[in-house]
């Protein structure tokens, strides 16, 4: 396929052909960064939560979950420090006037140089064919070796003048590395300043009374607010984990990138509450245990890595992310971080009220400490629309674009296709998907020939189709096709439930 930007273009425009997602506010030009999920994305979404709800949930008996509100009392924001420092440096192009992240702009710089080593790597694997040895390449190539030293120089000190706050010496690095504005082509920057990215809000009937709120810019602060009452109604003993999806709101600086980086987005959260003491053991745990739900989906093991964090939160002792091939490359998907006992600690202090654990296991109260797994949703919807978005071309010469979604989390799983709209077909179509639709995302289609049905099926991801013709009628066989090999065979109508849920099950992912 041509270049990343051309793949990523397509992505986009097909998601909206196919109804998975919509600008908001389209009608009126649209609203910057704000995205509606159409009937495909919203199911897609949905098998997205349900992956990954019924992993961390179903599947521990020591986690649970919790639905918290999205407005708070303004003190949390105190305590949890996001008044204070839920920053991001922000920098204009004062000819261009645009705005941009100070620190995006230099990870842009630093995806540049990788870029090369990628091309670097490609040419190499083509001129040595099968007895090309990735690592060696990459340990010896002195080209390459040049460019991954000047990475980790360029990051160390961005990560050094950002964590002391240096914004001038950030500015000064985007001039070094004579990075220019996009748009104007020019280096004539601004000074760096800090931009809080929290919208403030008001509850009240009239301005007098008001008081100023802040749309939660993470979910996470919900659970931790919520710890005692958790703890105490359900009885729980440390380690355990609460659980939640749910909205957040940051006013980033400069969303794009589509889904990536929007202003309204989704979290699924989950804080694991532990001993103190034992932080990098579960943090360590954790980490393992979510690459593991990432692999499963079987999207490519080498589409995945970490990325472990110098400048760290100012709630954090140690993070990494999870990051994931992207279409314009590898960016965060999913962070992994030990809280320690800051949150807890703050929102004591802030409420006045004790937040402790009494473990009978030591004879000891002491506040908790904190492994945190947050992935956006959007961010996960974005791997799995563009990683199984596939132009292929067929024997016959004709070609086909597939949506190669995994099958556990594909909108529907199944279009029952009348081959004609008479004969008691559609009649027979309707009975079948009736059988089905209780356990199944079903799906029915009569319009246009069943070639072109077929190939609206796999540009929306529909695993198994399912055709009744009029041998049907007669011994109750019906075609079914698969999505990605295009294979059919016939099967008994009775055996459908059987092999549908055989393939679709959460089993084949999660155990
Ligand atoms: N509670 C910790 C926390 O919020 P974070 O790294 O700021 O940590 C967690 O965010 C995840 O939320 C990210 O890995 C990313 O997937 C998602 N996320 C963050 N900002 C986002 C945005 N503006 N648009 C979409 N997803 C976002």
């Amino acid at each position: 396929m041509a270049n990343y930007e051309e793949v990523f273009k397509k992505v986009v425009s097909h998601s909206k052909e196919y109804g998975f997602i919509f600008q908001s506010s389209e009608i009126y030009d649209g609203l910057a960064a704000a995205y509606d999920y159409g009937p495909n994305g919203v199911e897609l979404k949905n098998n997205i939560k349900e992956y990954w709800w019924k992993s961390m949930v179903n599947m521990h008996e020591n986690i649970v979950g919790l639905d918290t509100s999205i407005f708070m009392h303004p003190k949390t924001w105190k305590a949890s420090g996001h008044i204070d420092a839920f920053n991001d440096p922000l920098i204009d192009n004062k000819d261009s006037k645009k705005r941009y992240r100070a620190d995006v702009l230099i990870e842009d710089y630093i995806s540049k140089i990788e870029s090369k080593i990628e091309k670097d790597l490609q040419k190499a694997h083509k001129r040595f064919g099968d007895q090309f040895n990735k690592d060696e390449f990459l340990s010896t190539n002195e080209r390459v070796l040049e460019r991954t030293k000047k990475i980790k120089e360029i990051s160390s000190k961005m990560n050094q003048y950002l964590v002391g706050q240096e914004l001038d010496k950030v500015k000064e690095l985007i001039e070094e590395l004579d990075i220019k504005c996009p748009v104007s082509g020019t280096c004539n920057w601004t000074d760096v300043r800090q931009f809080n990215l929290m919208f403030k809000t008001q509850m009240g009937a009239t301005a007098d009374s008001a008081t100023d709120l802040y749309l939660r810019p993470e979910t996470a602060q919900g659970i931790f607010v919520n710890f005692l009452n958790v703890q105490k109604t359900c009885r729980m003993k440390i380690p355990f984990g609460i659980a939640q999806i749910g909205k957040a709101f940051r006013n980033e600086i400069v969303a794009r990138q589509f889904i990536f980086r929007m202003r309204e987005f989704e979290q699924m959260e989950m804080q694991f509450f532990i001993k103190p003491g034992e932080e990098i053991k579960w943090y360590n745990y954790w980490k393992d245990q979510r690459i593991k739900w990432h692999k499963a989906l079987n999207m490519g093991e080498e589409n995945y890595r970490f990325h472990d964090h110098e400048n760290l939160a100012h709630y954090a002792n140690a993070a990494s992310d999870i990051e994931f091939k992207f279409p314009f490359g590898f960016k965060e998907l999913e962070g992994i971080h030990s809280r320690t006992d800051f949150d807890l600690n703050a929102h004591q202090e802030y409420s006045g009220k004790k937040i402790k654990y009494f473990d009978p296991e030591i004879n000891e109260s002491y506040v908790p400490y904190v492994v945190e797994t947050s992935i956006g949703l959007d961010r996960m919807f974005l791997t799995v629309l563009s990683n199984s978005y596939k132009e292929e071309t067929l024997e016959n010469g004709e070609s086909r674009i597939v949506l190669k979604i995994p099958h556990v989390l594909a909108p529907h799983k199944v279009a029952v296709l009348p081959l004609t709209k008479k004969d008691g077909m559609p009649e027979k179509a309707r009975e079948i998907i009736q059988s089905l639709q209780l356990d199944f995302k079903c799906l029915y289609e009569e319009k246009d020939s069943i070639g072109k049905r077929y190939r609206r099926q796999d540009a929306v991801g529909t695993p198994f189709c399912v055709t009744v013709d009029h041998q049907t009628l007669e011994d109750g066989t019906v075609t079914l096709r698969n999505r990605d090999s295009m294979k059919q065979k016939r099967v008994l109508q009775l055996e459908l439930h059987a092999i549908i849920a055989k393939e679709v099950s959460l089993k084949n992912y999660l155990n």
